[in-house]
């Protein structure tokens, strides 16, 4: 069991701009599930897995920097983001992330590499421990299971 472990929460999974929208958002790319919905079954699995999941979602850049800085002073284990349209551009989240030294992984529902060319650049990728792209919403599911087996918990191999 990993819960409690550092007293504050395991895993924060942080969405950016529009995804507030999912299920209305042009369905055909991210699919009907809402973010309540995905935020909610994230939170059941992590119980499963004995993690303590905490979601954030904001459409602000700088929201999303104060959310990971934070992150670091409650002893957050894990990161899970979808920066949404500022994984392209946004360097203050990118520095946020080597600010805190907090692992995460980098999740996209679309797979940006058949879209736009705007798209095929991240600025996180780089510092990523994974990068999940193209397997709609699951890829939020196989990313939690990953920080799982990450964190040598349930879903470990060892485990
Ligand atoms: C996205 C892909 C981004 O290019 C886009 O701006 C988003 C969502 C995805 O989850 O596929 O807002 O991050």
């Amino acid at each position: 069991m990993l819960r409690g472990e550092t007293g504050g929460m395991d895993v924060l999974v942080v969405n950016g701009p529009n995804l507030n929208l999912l299920g209305t958002r042009n369905p055909g790319v991210y699919g009907h599930t809402t973010l309540a919905d995905l935020e909610s079954s994230l939170r059941d699995r992590g119980r499963e897995l004995g993690l303590d999941v905490t979601t954030y979602q904001h459409n602000h850049e700088g929201a999303l920097v104060d959310r990971i800085q934070e992150a670091r002073t409650q002893g957050c284990r894990y990161i899970i983001v979808n920066a949404g349209a500022y994984t392209h551009t946004s360097v203050a989240i990118a520095d946020a992330f080597e600010a805190v030294q907090i692992p995460y992984v980098e999740v996209h529902i679309s797979n940006v590499y058949a879209r736009e060319e705007f798209r095929h650049r991240s600025l996180l990728s780089a510092n990523a421990s994974a990068v999940i792209v193209g397997a709609g919403v699951y890829g939020y599911r196989l990313a939690l299971d990953l920080v799982a087996e990450r964190l040598g918990g349930a879903g470990s191999a060892d485990a």
